[in-house]
């Protein structure tokens, strides 16, 4: 079966308080599809691996003339890509060479908070470095690194501090899936930006409360992108790493798109579609089959009627592998009969975002939940004016399994790990979640803008010993 149409309810799309920045084709010419070098380990010990993670600023050359002043990891913007493997232990050095305050989030991490996860209360000071140590045990899934500063996070990662971060484990690496990285398997980052007659950023200037936009798509830092195609088939990672834009992704010819994963990894089994939509932060693995085009053809992918990224297809060798029906067992415990169900109500649009009918306050502790136990969610999207808008709802801490929407089933690829979710204006999407990480831990909507503008709340995970446990927190006024 193949999904011709959007899961999302389509009336909710554009509705943006009047706000709204439709793409629009650069007039820039066409190049080349930047693919992020992996970031190489500086040592090696067994399964002990280090890594420095510099956050730098920078200038790229984005567009003919003036190049854009940028930041990055490791690199003038965005970051080179980061692997990690299931059951090695990570050492990380997080290097701020910024002008200003910044904090490391690994967004789909499952790693205790709150200062390895990375959230606001995690800073590393211009001129400091930190190392954190932490192992990685998950299932292989494409997870994202950005900067968390509270409220400055929708200043940093316009400004570039995003990049992908991929788990690999030995299931997956049994599956006849493309995995050769820039070859086959490449990280597709959107994103949108306005550039100035200078070819600069301003975000001061294009700042919305409820999330800024750009008219210019720009994939992996890419204006107007072509990727050479030289293999039958090409596995997409999609990260919609924008501040506020949701992605209705089509290509030419309505191919089909087989989605293999979702934000946490692989999903039970695979979905076809044409049509697929991401809101702010979530993730998608899709696996493009070129079988029936030759050298000279062109694919298109389209966000709305705006074209994003050309494949070029080249010679290829014939590739005859399927993709299993089955992809991985999902084994995810329910919650006890009597467990109370957690009720994140989000609310508002503008500078009125809420949760619960609060604001983020740094210092305080919204929920509690107990280790290793899993709960209900019911994630609400209360507004209901002009339409709504769609709240992309994360948890910070692991990874959730969607039960229903409005008492319906999940949409089809939602069937495996997630931890961003779309939620529609009037309705509650019921999850269930256990956090295998003590800590404190951040839950918000991902319009970075609505988190900034205080979208969000913390959990603290307890354990049954320490359950008070004190955190050094931050408070925003500190900063
Ligand atoms: Cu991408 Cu608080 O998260
Ligand atoms: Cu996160
Ligand atoms: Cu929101």
């Amino acid at each position: 079966h193949v999904y011709t149409d959007y899961f999302f309810n389509e009336s909710a799309y554009d509705y943006h308080d009047g706000g709204y920045v439709p793409l629009e084709k650069h007039d820039a010419p066409e190049s080349k599809l930047n693919i992020p070098e992996v970031l190489k380990p500086d040592k090696v010990d067994g399964d002990d691996v280090w890594y420095t993670v510099e956050a730098q600023t920078g200038e790229t050359q984005i567009l003919p003339g003036e190049k854009t002043k940028t930041w990055g990891y490791n690199q003038s913007l965005l970051g080179k890509t980061i692997i990690y493997e299931d059951g090695k232990n990570y050492h990380v050095t997080l290097k701020n060479s910024l002008p200003e305050l910044t904090t490391y989030h690994w967004h789909g991490l499952d790693v205790p908070g709150p200062y390895i996860d990375g959230g606001c209360h995690a800073p590393v000071y211009p001129g400091e470095a930190k190392e954190i140590e932490f192992p990685v045990h998950q299932p292989a899934a494409t997870t994202w690194l950005h900067a968390h500063p509270c409220p400055l996070t929708g200043w940093d990662v316009w400004h570039g501090l995003a990049c992908a971060v991929v788990v690999k484990d030995q299931h997956e690496a049994t599956l006849p899936l493309p995995r050769n990285y820039g070859v086959d398997d490449i990280p597709v980052i959107l994103q949108d930006r306005r550039f100035d007659e200078h070819n600069q950023w301003n975000y001061d200037d294009d700042y919305d409360p409820d999330g800024t936009e750009g008219p210019t798509a720009l994939i992996n830092g890419t204006v107007n992108p072509y990727f050479d195609v030289t293999t039958q088939k090409l596995r997409l990672r999609f990260l919609d790493g924008s501040n506020r834009r949701e992605w209705r992704l089509h290509l030419s010819d309505d191919m089909v798109m087989t989605q293999i994963a979702s934000d946490g990894g692989l999903l039970p089994e695979p979905v076809y579609l044409t049509k697929l939509m991401m809101t702010c932060a979530e993730r998608t693995e899709v696996v493009l089959d070129f079988g029936k085009y030759k050298p000279g053809d062109e694919v298109t992918l389209y966000s709305d009627d705006t074209p994003i990224l050309k494949f070029k297809i080249h010679e290829f060798t014939k590739d005859d592998t399927e993709i299993p029906d089955h992809l991985a067992d999902i084994d995810y415990p329910d919650p006890d009969k009597d467990s109370l169900v957690h009720q994140v109500v989000m609310s508002g649009t503008d500078e009125e975002v809420e949760i619960n009918g609060k604001k983020f306050g740094m210092m305080r502790i919204d929920d509690r939940q107990e280790l290793g136990k899993s709960e209900y969610w019911d994630i609400t999207n209360t507004n209901d004016c002009c339409g709504g808008m769609i709240h992309p709802y994360h948890s910070h801490g692991g990874q959730f399994m969607v039960i229903s929407r409005n008492g319906e089933a999940p949409y089809p690829n939602e069937r495996g790990y997630k931890d961003t979710i779309g939620v529609n204006a009037g309705e509650t999407v019921r999850v269930k979640m256990k956090f295998n990480h003590p800590g404190i831990f951040m839950y918000h909507c991902h319009i970075i803008e609505h988190e900034d503008g205080g979208m969000m709340a913390q959990l603290q995970v307890y354990t049954k010993d320490d359950p008070y446990k004190k955190y050094k927190l931050m408070d925003m006024k500190t900063l």
